[in-house]
C-alpha cells in the first residue's frame, strides 16, 4: 500500500487572498459542502482575526463540518490571533490551529526586524500557546523556500519539540525549483529528530508556474500533506491546484509511493462552483478542468482518439467529472426535483427561500426551455448577490444602433429604498449604462476588466458578465451578473462590484 497523502484545501483562506475573490459566509458554506463531497482531509476555513466576517465563517464552517474533516484556522505568531482562532473553532469536532512566522533572512531582517534567536523563541511560544487550546497544531515556516537550510532545521526542531503535530514548509514566493525544494524536504527528514512522528506539509505558490511540480517534489521526498486550492486560486499567481496535484498522484502513485482519498469525479463541478462564486474565470486550456482539457481539434489527434482514447488522452474525462451526463430541468420539473438537484450542487435553503428560487427557476425555464446545472448555479448566485446589495437594479432601458447615440435610462433602488432614475449616454450601450450607474453611486473606481461568457450552449443561453474594478485605495473587486440580456447582466455585474466595494468601505 502506498502512503496516504492528506489534502489540505485552502481555497477559503489563501484562495480568497486572490485580488477580487472575496466570498461571504454563505458562499463559503456552499464551497465547504463541495469540499466535503470531495472528501478532502483538512479545510482551512479562514483567518479569524482578519475580520468579523472571517471569524463568523470559521465558526459556521466548524459547525457544518462535524467529524468529516479537520477544520483549520490561520493565525500569526501573536497571542491575540491564537485566542481568536481558538474561539472561532469552538464548535469544531476536529479543530486545528495553523500558526507560524517568517524564517527567511528577508523576512527576519526586513519584515519582522528580529534576530534568528527571537524568531525561534516566537515560533516555540506560538505553538505552546496554540497547544493550550487544541491538540492539533500546525506550524508554518513562512518563506521557507528561500530560507537557510540549517536555520530551517533549527526552527522546525524547536516547534516539533514544542508539540507541533504538522510542520508546513511553504514556498511562499514560488521561487524554488522542484528538485531543490525536494532536497530541502529531504534535509528536514534527515536532520530533524522526531520528524517521523509529525506530518510534513508543503504549501507552494505558482509564481514560476511550478506550484504543482514543487508539491510533488515535496511528496517524493517525504511530505505527507499537500496544501492546495480549487482552480489553483490564491495570492498573486495562486497555489498548487488541487485537481492537478491529485490527478498527478493518481497517475504516478507507484513512483511517488502516494495516494489520496479525494473523490476526483467532483473536480469539474467544484471548479465551476468556485469560479462562479468568486468571479475568477478558468482559462480554457487549464489542465484537468479547463473547457478544452479534453477537446481534440487536430485531425491526427481526432483520428487517434477515435481509434483508441489513450493515444492522446491520459485521463478518462469521466474520472474528473467532465462531460458527464447533464441533468436538465424544465418548466415541468417540480419543486422536489429542483430541491434535489440544488442539494446535489451543494445548496441548501429554508422552505421560503426555496419557494422564491423556484419562482425564479420557472421564469428562467419559461424563457430557456432547458435549465442546466450552470444555469441553476448562476441563478442562485445571482440571488445571493442581490440579497446583500446596497444598490439594486429596478429597470434599464437602452437605445442604441447605427447611427444612434447609445443612451441608457436607469432606475436603481438605493440604501434608503427610494428609486433613483438617471439618463446618460456613452460610446456604446455598456458605457452608457456604466456612466448612468456612476451618476447614481458616485464611487470613484477604474474598470480593469469586462468580459462576457455564455453560461451554457445555445442562443438562448444566459450571458454572464464579469467585471473587475479598482477602488481609489487600490483594492480590487470582482462583480458578476447573469441574465438572458447581456446589457442587464452588464449592469448587474457593475452594481455587484460597486456594492462589494461600498460594503467594505462601510
Ligand atoms: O504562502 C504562505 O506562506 C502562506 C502561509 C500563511 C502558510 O500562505
Ligand atoms: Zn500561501
Amino acid at each position: 500500500m502506498t502512503r496516504k497523502i492528506d489534502i489540505f484545501d485552502t481555497t477559503l483562506r489563501d484562495g480568497e487572498q486572490s485580488p477580487g475573490a472575496s466570498m461571504n459566509t454563505e458562499e463559503k458554506l456552499v464551497i465547504t459542502r463541495e469540499l466535503l463531497r470531495m472528501n478532502v482531509d483538512v479545510i482551512e476555513a479562514g483567518f479569524p482575526i482578519s475580520s468579523p466576517g472571517d471569524f463568523e465563517s470559521v465558526r459556521k464552517i466548524s459547525q457544518l463540518v462535524g467529524y468529516d474533516a479537520v477544520v483549520c484556522a490561520l493565525t500569526r505568531a501573536i497571542e491575540k490571533d491564537i485566542l481568536c482562532a481558538a474561539d472561532a473553532l469552538k464548535f469544531a469536532k476536529r479543530p486545528r490551529i495553523h500558526t507560524g512566522i517568517g524564517v527567511s533572512e528577508s523576512h527576519l531582517r526586513d519584515k519582522l526586524r528580529i534576530t534568528p534567536d527571537e524568531c525561534v523563541k516566537r515560533a516555540v511560544e506560538c505553538v505552546q500557546c496554540a497547544k493550550r487550546y487544541v491538540d492539533d497544531v500546525q506550524f508554518y515556516a513562512e518563506d521557507a523556500g528561500r530560507s537557510d537550510y540549517d536555520f530551517l532545521v533549527r526552527v522546525i526542531q524547536a516547534v516539533v519539540d514544542a508539540g507541533a503535530t504538522v510542520v508546513n514548509i511553504p514556498d511562499t514566493t514560488g521561487y524554488s525549483l522542484p528538485e531543490e525544494f525536494g532536497r530541502r524536504i529531504k534535509y528536514l527528514v534527515d536532520n530533524v529528530r522526531g520528524i517521523e512522528d509529525v506530518t510534513i506539509a508543503v504549501h507552494c505558490h505558482n509564481d514560476l508556474g511550478m506550484a504543482t511540480a514543487l508539491a510533488l517534489a515535496g511528496v517524493a521526498n517525504g511530505a505527507r500533506q499537500i496544501e492546495c486550492t480549487i482552480n489553483g486560486l490564491g495570492e498573486r499567481a495562486g497555489n498548487t491546484a488541487m485537481e492537478e496535484v491529485v490527478m498527478a498522484i493518481k497517475m504516478h502513485g507507484e513512483e511517488l509511493d502516494a495516494h489520496t482519498e479525494v473523490n476526483t469525479r467532483e473536480f469539474v463541478k467544484a471548479s465551476r462552483l468556485v469560479s462562479s462564486i468568486t468571479g475568477m474565470n478558468v482559462q480554457a486550456n487549464k489542465s484537468i478542468v479547463g473547457a478544452n482539457a479534453f477537446a481534440h481539434s487536430s485531425g491526427i489527434h481526432q483520428d487517434g482518439v477515435l481509434k483508441k482514447r489513450d493515444t492522446y488522452e491520459i485521463i478518462d474525462p469521466a474520472d474528473v467529472g467532465a462531460g458527464s451526463s447533464q441533468i436538465v430541468l424544465t418548466a415541468r420539473s417540480g419543486h422536489a426535483a429542483l430541491k434535489h438537484r440544488l442539494e446535489e450542487l451543494g445548496y441548501e435553503f429554508e422552505p421560503q427561500k426555496l419557494d422564491e428560487i423556484y419562482e425564479a427557476f420557472l421564469n428562467l425555464a419559461d424563457k430557456k426551455k432547458e435549465v442546466y446545472d450552470e444555469d441553476l448555479e448562476s441563478l442562485v448566485n445571482e440571488r445571493s448577490r442581490e440579497a446583500d446589495a446596497l444598490y439594486s437594479l429596478e429597470s434599464i432601458q437602452i437605445s442604441c444602433g447605427f447611427p444612434l447615440k447609445p443612451t441608457a435610462t436607469l432606475t436603481v433602488r438605493g440604501p434608503e429604498g427610494d428609486p433613483i432614475t438617471v439618463c446618460d449616454w456613452g460610446t456604446g450601450p455598456v458605457d452608457a449604462v456604466y456612466k448612468a450607474v456612476d451618476q447614481v453611486i458616485g464611487c470613484q473606481n477604474d474598470l480593469l476588466e469586462y468580459s462576457v461568457q455564455s453560461v451554457t450552449r445555445g442562443i438562448d443561453a444566459l450571458g454572464e458578465v464579469t467585471v473587475r474594478v479598482k477602488a481609489a485605495n487600490g483594492d480590487i473587486y470582482t462583480g458578476r451578473g447573469a441574465d438572458g440580456d447581456i446589457i442587464v447582466s452588464s449592469t448587474k455585474a457593475y452594481l455587484n462590484a460597486l456594492n462589494r466595494l461600498l460594503s467594505d468601505k462601510r
